[in-house]
């Protein structure tokens, strides 16, 4: 009998898939941008983004939602965040001016969408800062600055390690801000110097809960992903993985505005998936899940370990405890896996999603 063997499975290092191996890798992909973030670099970002008038923030799939996450810090920095998604740029062209700075995130650094805005931007004289995993992509030479992450190549087409790559090297933006504002941020950086132990606790402690709950995600035509605050865009990003690779229609929300429409449609045993990384909006969202309880929701959730939250729920994932810098990266690691397992249980190769590209260039 000949042995199956392709240079794929070597590369993939025993693992069945890219995706899978991405997401288990997540620990050392955080630990290596962690180490190779320049603080003068960072310093001087965080300098031109103090010094704005508006701040651009601007990206496409993934790397927008990784965008929102900071988006959501800067007004306590006083800072007029304006998230844009790539391909829509044009309608904001006219705010466009030298007062400006923005900060365009890219995985590839090669989305045509994302290029053409920061093309936009500096022409009107807005300063650019790449956030980027690709040393010498269009986007790292066409901006101001350029800051990398460094989570090594991705090959799975559905972003996982590059997102918790971007969250990191975003909030370490942050803090270097607060930094230069005069805050003590001892304990933010420790906060972050700890997220590549956390990310290891989280792929150890979720991947079966995950993997169960795949299993009764399999038949399930459509789902809702709802969050507050920070854990909205945490939402966005685990409905867009459940559509890349496991083809179900999922949908992120709000979840306060949920009931403004989405609890329409929500009947027994339809799956909503509640995020609860985010501290400040907890106790909000479990308002949430008593709505969606009371319409025969299959009510699932990431929730803080030894929290009541899961008590409220049919089933929590729960998440080894973290500060509110690092909860964005604790969460999403279970909801990558949910996609992922969803997938392989509905027969799906989570590396080929149909009609999705790596890294899309055209318009
Ligand atoms: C494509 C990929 C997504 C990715 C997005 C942005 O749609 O399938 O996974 O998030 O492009 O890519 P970028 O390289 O700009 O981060």
């Amino acid at each position: 009998e000949e042995i199956p063997w392709s240079a794929e499975m070597a590369t993939k290092g025993g693992y069945p898939h890219f995706m899978f191996k991405e997401i288990y890798e997540q620990p050392e992909s955080l630990a290596s941008t962690a180490a190779g973030l320049e603080p003068a670099r960072l310093e001087a970002a965080a300098n031109a983004l103090l010094a704005a008038r508006n701040v651009y923030i601007v990206g496409a799939g993934t790397s927008y939602h990784a965008g929102l996450i900071l988006a959501h810090l800067l007004p306590r920095l006083k800072l007029t965040p304006v998230p844009i998604v790539a391909s829509e740029y044009a309608a904001y062209e006219p705010l466009f001016d030298k007062d400006d700075f923005a900060i365009a995130v890219s995985q590839s650094g090669e989305t045509i969408d994302t290029i053409k805005a920061v093309r936009a931007m500096r022409e009107r004289g807005v300063r650019v800062a790449a956030v980027t995993n690709v040393v010498g992509s269009t986007l790292s030479r066409e901006s101001d600055l350029v800051i990398y992450t460094r989570a090594g190549p991705e090959i799975g087409v559905a972003a996982t390690k590059t997102f918790t790559t971007q969250v990191l090297t975003l909030s370490a933006l942050y803090v270097s801000a607060l930094r230069l504002l005069g805050y003590d941020v001892a304990e933010r950086e420790r906060e972050l110097k700890a997220a590549p132990d956390l990310a290891r606790r989280v792929v150890e402690k979720t991947a079966g809960t995950a993997k169960d709950l795949a299993r009764r995600l399999r038949q399930k035509p459509s789902a809702y992903y709802l969050g507050r605050g920070a854990a909205l865009p945490v939402a966005m990003e685990g409905a867009l993985k459940l559509k890349e690779v496991a083809y179900i229609h999922a949908e992120a929300y709000p979840a306060g505005e949920s009931k403004h429409g989405p609890i329409a449609l929500v009947e027994e045993d339809f799956p909503v998936v509640f995020v609860f990384s985010d501290p400040a909006t907890r106790e909000k969202t479990l308002s949430n899940v008593a709505e969606m309880k009371a319409r025969g929701a299959f009510a699932i959730g990431t929730v803080p370990a030894r929290s009541d939250y899961a008590k409220k729920l049919d089933v929590a994932i729960e998440v080894p405890d973290a500060g509110e810098l690092t909860a964005p990266i604790a969460h999403v690691i279970p909801l990558q896996m949910l996609a992922y397992f969803a997938a392989v249980e509905r027969g799906y190769d989570p590396d080929k999603p149909r009609n999705l590209a790596k890294t899309v260039t055209v318009e």
